[in-house]
């Protein structure tokens, strides 16, 4: 600024207002930097399908009109997954093309009420893809990791919990102790019940009871309940008290059952025990809170404020542990964290192999900058996945740490993407898994039926 000009500016701000030539500088240069962005239009969105662990991931592309920035979001429905992509290409698409890039919450509202209805798990996985990607491109553009963007770090890395399991106890306490030796400090304990179906326990012992219906997979909640208690028995007498256990019932018992477990798992001093109940008996979970202590974790089957909002507000669970692509994305699942925090609820977002690894850098995200973090899920990433998604959320010493790149810090290699298509798919001329002995296969992804031994179907 010339002097004279100076002179004239500050004699127009008048004494109260007086600024600086030093002032006067920075506000020139943040100015100017400002003016050097434009904000960017939405040129074209994506969809990238891709199974390089045999799970469907979806994975949205947002890119702009500027030369090479673009980004990636989430949006995986594994059981669901044909579905996302027609949602994406002809709700979404048409709705975004050459608005800016910027305006992350204006975009994620403008999506979510153009269907009316909603809070369906296909529009919401849609609607997670674009926020997602919006995310990242706001990262790169401001050369900062998503958590940067959002306040910074409240803590170094997440703790995280690891999957054992077994068809036998002992099974299950040898996986459990060989993560305790990895510096791991949570362990998911799932068993087997011999003759029975099993959620999470990979196999079984002993043939499969006969049940009414030729269908299979036959599950009763009495003696899985049994079984599962005289694990976590096993598991203190061996693993001692220096490890944290954690128990996913995967709603497959009655309430009064959930109850009675719930209060059962007292003594073991569970980290968390989850899904006890089903999102239609929600209502139960009161009577949880007053018959015990067990800390209970919920969520994952949840798609809308409706769901969550009764019971952390009433303070009925103690992990809220959304799927966050379900959910629609990290937007609304920001303001599920903050809500948490006021409530005395910790997260701890769904992890597992149905989440991409862009979902899982999203996690991660959230859990560093998140106050009430709790725990976090996580599943290892195999050779073809990191193949395919460069730059994946990295697991040490019990602690998942996010990327320092700017957005999700991840690249996908779309070449390496699209040798692993989703499989089974019709008209995708991929056969179907060749994996004949398991019995979702042939199912496009989807879940086949469980049923009690009378042939009453259940929930799973
Ligand atoms: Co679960």
């Amino acid at each position: 600024m010339q002097r004279r000009n100076l002179l004239k500016s500050i004699a127009a701000a008048g004494i109260g207002g007086l600024i600086t030539p030093r002032e006067q500088k920075a506000q020139t240069a943040v100015e100017k930097a400002i003016r050097g962005l434009p904000a960017p239009k939405i040129k074209d969105v994506q969809v990238i399908e891709t199974a390089p662990a045999g799970v469907r991931l979806t994975v949205v592309k947002i890119v702009t009109d500027q030369d090479g920035l673009f980004g990636y979001g989430c949006a995986t429905f594994t059981q669901r997954a044909d579905l996302v992509k027609p949602a994406v290409e002809r709700y979404l698409k048409p709705l975004l093309l050459n608005h800016p890039v910027d305006r992350i919450e204006d975009t994620w509202q403008m999506c979510y009420d153009s269907s009316y209805w909603k809070n369906g798990p296909v529009l919401n996985n849609a609607i997670s893809g674009v926020d997602q990607a919006l995310w990242d491109i706001k990262g790169k553009m401001a050369r900062m990791p998503v958590y940067d963007l959002v306040g910074g770090k409240c803590r170094e890395a997440a703790d995280v919990y690891r999957h054992a399991s077994g068809s036998e106890i002992q099974q299950c306490v040898d996986m459990a102790k060989q993560f305790k030796e990895q510096g791991i400090r949570h362990v998911r304990v799932q068993v087997g019940t011999p003759g029975y179906e099993g959620y999470g326990a990979g196999g079984r012992g002993g043939a499969m009871v006969k049940g009414l219906r030729d269908t299979g997979a036959v599950f009763e909640p009495a003696p899985y309940i049994r079984r599962a208690l005289k694990l976590f028995e096993e598991c203190r007498k061996q693993l001692g008290e220096e490890i944290e256990l954690l128990h996913d019932v995967h709603e497959r018992v009655t309430p009064s059952q959930a109850v009675q477990f719930a209060k059962d798992c007292e003594k073991f001093k569970l980290f968390f025990l989850e899904d006890p109940l089903s999102p239609e008996d929600i209502a139960y979970f009161r009577l949880i809170r007053q018959q015990c202590s067990t800390p209970i974790a919920m969520g994952e089957l949840f798609n809308s404020p409706h769901e969550w909002l009764p019971l952390m507000s009433e303070r009925l669970i103690d992990y809220i542990r959304i799927h966050v692509s379900q959910a629609g994305g990290f937007t609304p699942c920001r303001k599920v964290a903050i809500l948490g925090e006021l409530f005395g609820v910790r997260t701890a977002w769904h992890g597992p192999g149905d989440v991409s690894p862009i979902g899982h850098m999203a996690n991660v995200t959230l859990d560093v900058v998140s106050y009430n973090f709790g725990v976090q899920e996580y599943s290892e990433f195999n050779a073809n996945t990191r193949e395919v998604f460069h730059g994946v959320p990295v697991l040490e010493d019990g602690y998942v740490w996010p990327s320092t790149k700017p957005g999700w810090g991840i690249e996908i290699d779309e070449k390496a993407a699209a040798k692993f298509p989703f499989q089974g798919t019709p008209g995708s001329g991929a056969a179907p898994s060749s994996n004949t002995s398991n019995p979702r296969s042939g199912l496009n992804g989807g879940w086949g039926e469980v049923r009690k031994r009378d042939g009453q179907i259940i929930k799973q």
